[in-house]
């Protein structure tokens, strides 16, 4: 494609590194369609005869139909994506093909294409994203009275629902699903027809390559178009902040899988036996979404270091942009719909969390909040004195509905019977009726806006 230039051909060590072939070949659907839009803006715009455009258009659509059917064909020497396509081309039109790359270069040609390429795969993981909210928002609904521990320093602290733990993940995955549509409006500006880095003297027209290949505009600077990579580097950082929510969740369901909890059980589907240990059901699916998390993570850092030195406009340091992108894609792709397929067909153990719920003094505040509101004392005085309630309760061996109203007036004199209405862990959740509190009937009213709004996201 150089040869003008050249006398010898590449080492076979220069002709690997160089080549991208084994993993751009990925982009070859967006690679066949950038062509034909740019073919017809060439034909349009008398810049190649109309003859011609219309052969190279008619030649990338058997192109396609041949890779279609038996994918695409790697050679080194071909070097990328983008001279593998317009070599085949070259077979099946002749010389003509060469003049498809008039008023471009591989440069906005490979930025059209892994544009395209990511806007795909966000469009994709929008979809999943809100699959998975959808299952947590209905086992929420299922779920909007079930009483278990919340948790601070992972000690016991006060009574919540399942179903406004479930929640939680909602909102995190909310967020994620803007964070993915915002990066995919600001991705969707054509670079095709920045040229190698400075435009072009063709007259072209971007605005109609723009709107053929689904963009809202051409971008504006031709150097910026050639040596942008924030689109990927902003699809990595949205993959990773959602990565992280899952691998909280996940963290939450291997805790609650093991013995000492026994909060869930993990259907057969997302679990795994021992070799050695007959009685054992691991959840792999859970602890790879976790380990996921981080090789996610990693990839993101990775492409950030290879653009953070870069002088403008393109460098091939760039070729490197494209694994990290799409290894993150398979592994985020697999994760949420491991993650989803788990929450669906989870068990949860209502009898058990609640048993857990019951356990730490999970009812202290309820106590103090009590003295506060029945007997008109201070939030500090009140915490005092509940101190020394649960200390007394510690020292019988039981929890504070295990004292009784003698013991509790032995501790504080404005105690009274009535205090036994809120010492139990399904009045303190049924009292949490503030704003995004924890009360069954905020979590139903809750889960159900969640169940309507999630498809409208
Ligand atoms: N395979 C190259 C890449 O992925 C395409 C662009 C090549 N451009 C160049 N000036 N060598 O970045």
């Amino acid at each position: 494609m150089w040869g003008g230039r050249f006398e010898g051909g590449p080492s076979a060590v220069m002709a690997e590194i160089n080549a991208s072939i084994p993993f751009d070949k990925r982009l070859w659907r967006q690679d066949i369609r950038g062509s034909i839009a740019h073919v017809a803006m060439l034909g349009r715009q008398g810049i190649i005869e109309t003859g011609a455009a219309e052969a190279i258009s008619a030649g990338l659509q058997q192109v396609e139909a041949e890779y279609t059917a038996g994918g695409v064909p790697v050679d080194l020497a071909l070097e990328d994506i983008h001279m593998t396509v317009e070599t085949r081309l070259k077979e099946i039109v002749g010389p003509d093909a060469g003049r498809l790359h008039t008023a471009r270069s591989r440069n906005d040609q490979v930025a059209t294409d892994f544009k395209l390429w990511t806007r795909d795969a966000i469009d994709g993981h929008l979809a999943a994203i809100r699959t998975l909210a959808g299952v947590l928002a209905a086992r929420a609904l299922e779920h909007h009275a079930t009483v278990m521990p919340g948790f601070t320093h992972l000690q016991v602290a006060q009574p919540v629902t399942l179903g406004h733990h479930l929640l939680a993940y909602v909102e995190m995955l909310k967020r994620d699903f803007g964070r993915f549509r915002d990066a995919r409006a600001r991705l969707n500006q054509s670079p095709l027809g920045a040229a190698a880095l400075a435009g072009t003297g063709f007259p072209t027209d971007r605005a109609f390559t723009a709107q053929a290949l689904g963009f809202d505009r051409p971008t504006a600077n031709s150097l910026d178009s050639v040596s942008d990579r924030d689109f990927a580097i902003e699809y990595l950082t949205s993959a990773t902040q959602c990565a992280l929510h899952l691998s909280r969740l996940a963290e939450e369901i291997i805790l609650w899988a093991s013995q000492p909890f026994g909060w869930v059980k993990l259907p057969d589907q997302w679990s795994t036996g021992s070799s050695i240990m007959p009685q054992k059901k691991n959840p792999d699916a859970a602890e790879l979404v976790r380990g996921h998390a981080g090789r996610i993570l990693g990839l993101m850092t990775s492409l950030m270091v290879t653009m953070k030195g870069l002088p403008l406009a393109y460098s091939k340091d760039m070729q490197d942009d494209k694994e990290p992108v799409f290894q993150a894609h398979d592994l985020f792709e697999l994760s949420l719909a491991a993650m989803a397929g788990m929450m669906e067909t989870i068990r949860f153990v209502p009898e058990r969390m609640r048993a857990a719920a019951a356990s730490g003094f999970s009812t202290a505040t309820d106590l103090a909040d009590w003295l506060v509101r029945e007997g008109g004392v201070p939030f500090r005085e009140a915490h005092h004195i509940t101190g020394r309630a649960v200390k007394a309760a510690e020292e019988k061996g039981v929890m504070l509905d295990g004292l009784t109203l003698e013991e509790l007036v032995a501790v504080d004199a404005r105690i009274d019977a009535r205090v036994f209405d809120v010492l139990s862990v399904e009045a303190s959740v049924s009292s949490r009726t503030s704003l995004g509190g924890t009360a069954p009937a905020r979590v139903q009213a809750a889960a159900e806006a969640a169940i309507r709004e999630v498809p409208l996201w």
